[in-house]
C-alpha cells in the first residue's frame, strides 16, 4: 500500500510459527503473573493490575456454527501466514510488524459507538456484540490490493444483523467505520503521512450484502491483535483495504466519508475498489495474484472479477462505470 513501494514481499521475510509460539507464551506469561498478582492484592486494585497491555481473549475458542455463505474449493492459508503476514499499519508498515507490535492494544474492554444517521446513537460492548447473533466459521477468499492474496476462515456474522439493531435513518446512504487509535498505543504511526484513525466507508447496500461480516475471530478463535482485535470489518469482493480493523466507531451518513488510502493516494486506490483484474493499479497489474503460503517461484493466479463473488454482489454494480468507480 504504501506509495513508491514494490507490491510484494518475498515469502523468506515472512516470521514462523516459532516466533508466533514464544510471542503467544510470553503473553499467558504476563496473563499468568497478572492473575496471581491480582490474587495477591485483593480485587480493589484489579484495575491496576490488570492492564490494558494484556489482552483478555487472545487464543481463545469461540463458539460457531457453519455458515451457508461459506466459500468452499479452497485451501486454507495457514494460521501462522494468517498471523504474521499482516498490513496494520498503525502497528509498522512491514509484514511481520503488526505481529510483533500490536500486543499492547487494550482490547478489553472495548466498545463500538454507532452514531450520524441513526434513530438515536448507541454504544454497544464488546461481550454485547459477541453474543448478538451465533458466530459462524466462513471461508472467504481475501485479495490485497498488492496483487497476492489468502484463504481465512473468519469468524463472524453478516454487518446487515448488526445494522438493523442500529435502527438507521432513511437518509443514510453510506456507513464509515473507524478503527481504535492512541499515539501512546500505536507509536509505529509517528513518521507516517496518514491522518488517523484508520478510515474506511461502505455504501449501504454493500454494507448490508450478506457477505460483509462482522468479524470477531480465525481458524475458531478469538482473532489476534495483528488481525484486527477485538472487531473488524471483512468485506470479500473488495481489496483487503476496505476491512477495517480493530474498530471502535460506525457512522451512518449522507454523504461519502473520507477513506484512509483514498485520501493517500486518490488515483491508486478508489472508493469502491472492488476487486477488478481488468483495471490495473497505475503501478502494477491486478490480473493475477501469488498465493500466500506457496513458493514464490510458484505460478501466480488469475484474479477473478469481484474476487469470484460476483453472483452475490455483481447486481448492485448495474450500470456503473467500473473503470471510473474503481
Ligand atoms: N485496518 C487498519 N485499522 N489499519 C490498517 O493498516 N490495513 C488494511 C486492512 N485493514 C489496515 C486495516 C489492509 S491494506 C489490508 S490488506 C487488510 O487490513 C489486511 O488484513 P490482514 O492483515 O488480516 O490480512
Amino acid at each position: 500500500m504504501l506509495i513508491g513501494k514494490p507490491p510484494d514481499i518475498p515469502s523468506s521475510e515472512i516470521t514462523l510459527r516459532a516466533e508466533y509460539d514464544r510471542y503467544m507464551n510470553r503473553r499467558r506469561f504476563l496473563r499468568t503473573a497478572a492473575s496471581t498478582a491480582v490474587a495477591a492484592l485483593g480485587v480493589e486494585r484489579l484495575a491496576e493490575v490488570v492492564s490494558p497491555r494484556i489482552t483478555a481473549h487472545a487464543g481463545t475458542k469461540l463458539q460457531t456454527v457453519k455458515s451457508p455463505l461459506t466459500t468452499t474449493g479452497e485451501q486454507l492459508t495457514s494460521f501462522e501466514d494468517i498471523t504474521h503476514y499482516n498490513n496494520f499499519y498503525e502497528f509498522g508498515v512491514e509484514k511481520d510488524q503488526p505481529a510483533k507490535n500490536a500486543g499492547g492494544l487494550p482490547t478489553r474492554p472495548w466498545t463500538v459507538r454507532i452514531d450520524g444517521k441513526v434513530k438515536q446513537p448507541k454504544t454497544f460492548d464488546i461481550d454485547t456484540l459477541l453474543k448478538l447473533r451465533p458466530l459462524e466459521d466462513r471461508v472467504y477468499r481475501h485479495r490485497c490490493v498488492e496483487a497476492w492474496s489468502m484463504v481465512i476462515p473468519w469468524v463472524g456474522y453478516s454487518l446487515s444483523e448488526f445494522i438493523n439493531q442500529c435502527d438507521p435513518l432513511p437518509s443514510a446512504k453510506y456507513v464509515q467505520f473507524l478503527s481504535y487509535y492512541d499515539r501512546h498505543v500505536e507509536k509505529w504511526t509517528g513518521e507516517s503521512t496518514i491522518s488517523w484513525p484508520y478510515s474506511e466507508g461502505l455504501r449501504m447496500d454493500e454494507a448490508m450484502n450478506p457477505l460483509t461480516l462482522l468479524t470477531f475471530g480465525l481458524y475458531g478463535e478469538v482473532l489476534p491483535n495483528q488481525d484486527g482485535a477485538p472487531v473488524r470489518i471483512v468485506v470479500p469482493w473488495k481489496y483487503g483495504f476496505k476491512s477495517a480493523k480493530s474498530i471502535v466507531a460506525v457512522r451512518f451518513l449522507d454523504k461519502q466519508p473520507p477513506t484512509t488510502w483514498n485520501d493517500q493516494g486518490p488515483s491508486e486506490y478508489g472508493f469502491y475498489s472492488n476487486v477488478n483484474p481488468s483495471v490495473d493499479h497505475p503501478r502494477w497489474s491486478q490480473k493475477t495474484e501469488r498465493r500466500i503460503g506457496q513458493p514464490f517461484y510458484a505460478q501466480r493466479r488469475t484474479t477473478l472479477m469481484f474476487n469470484g463473488y460476483g453472483d452475490q454482489v455483481a447486481s448492485m454494480y448495474n450500470g456503473m462505470d467500473l473503470r471510473r468507480n474503481f
